[in-house]
C-alpha cells in the first residue's frame, strides 16, 4: 500500500523533485520543507538517479551524506540546474523571505547560480505583502550594534537572534538581525538600502530569483503559484 502524505509541506516538496533529472546538478535548500526533497532526492538516488548535489547549510549537508547523495566542492560546479529551497514568506510577484532557518546567505549565494530556483512552501507562507514574518539580516559581529542602529534608520525594529540565551551564529560566523518592519512595500528598494550598510552581509529578500513556487495545502492538494 503506497499511502500520499498529507503533510503540505511533504507534497510541494516531493513535486519540487519531480524536475529534477540524470546527469544534473542540484541544490539542496535548508529548513523543513526543503528536508523533504532532500529524503526525496535520497530516495531516487537510491532508485539509481544520478546527480550531483551542493548543500546550503551545514544542516543540509549532513542530512545528504546521510541520505548518500553524491556532494561534490564548488570547485567543481560549473552550473547548478535546479535548486529546491523554502521560504518565510511568498508574494504574487513570487517575492521571497528567506532565512528563518538562517541560511539566507549560502541560500543567495547557490540560489543565484542555479538556472531554476523551485520553492516549495505550504499555504500559509503565501501572503500578499511581504513583512510579517521578521526579515533576517545577517550581519559581522564586528560592531553589530552599529549596524543595527543603522538598519533601525530604515524604519524597522531589529533584534539580535538569540538560541538558548546565546546570540544565534550562522555556518559563516556571523550574527542574524530579525527586522520588523511590520510591512515591506518596495521588496526591491528594502533589498539595496539594507545591503548599502556597511556591516550587512545579505539580508532575506529574494527578489525575482524563484522560477517556479510549488504551494502544498492542508486538503492534500499541490498547486503552482
Ligand atoms: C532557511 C530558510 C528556509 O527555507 C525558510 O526558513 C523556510 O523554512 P521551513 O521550510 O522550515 O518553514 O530560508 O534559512
Amino acid at each position: 500500500m503506497n499511502l500520499k502524505s498529507s503533510n503540505p509541506k511533504q507534497i510541494a516538496a516531493e513535486q519540487a523533485v519531480e524536475y529534477i533529472q540524470d546527469g544534473m546538478t542540484v541544490g539542496l535548500g535548508t529548513g523543513s520543507t526543503a528536508y523533504w526533497a532532500i529524503q526525496q532526492i535520497g530516495k531516487k538516488v537510491l532508485n539509481g538517479l544520478q546527480i550531483k548535489a551542493v548543500a546550503t547549510s551545514i544542516q543540509s549537508e549532513n542530512l545528504a551524506k546521510e541520505l548518500g547523495i553524491p556532494l561534490i566542492p564548488f570547485s567543481e560546479v560549473e552550473e547548478i540546474d535546479v535548486t529546491i529551497d523554502g521560504a518565510d514568506e511568498v508574494d504574487g510577484a513570487w517575492n521571497l523571505v528567506k532565512g528563518g532557518g538562517g541560511a539566507l546567505l549560502r541560500e543567495k549565494i547557490i540560489a543565484s547560480s542555479s538556472k531554476q530556483l523551485i520553492i516549495v512552501v505550504d499555504e500559509s507562507k503565501v501572503v500578499t505583502h511581504l513583512g510579517k514574518f521578521h526579515l533576517p539580516v545577517e550581519v559581522v559581529k564586528f560592531g553589530f550594534e552599529l549596524t543595527r542602529n543603522k538598519l533601525s534608520a530604515l524604519g524597522c525594529e531589529p533584534k539580535l537572534r538569540m538560541v538558548d540565551q546565546q546570540p544565534f551564529t550562522t555556518d559563516n560566523g556571523n550574527y542574524i538581525l530579525d527586522c520588523d518592519f511590520k510591512q515591506i512595500n518596495s521588496p526591491s528598494e528594502c533589498h539595496d538600502a539594507i545591503n548599502n550598510i556597511p556591516g550587512v552581509v545579505d539580508n532575506g529578500l529574494f527578489i525575482g530569483m524563484a522560477a517556479r513556487v510549488i504551494v502544498g495545502y492542508q486538503d492534500g492538494s499541490v498547486k503552482e503559484l
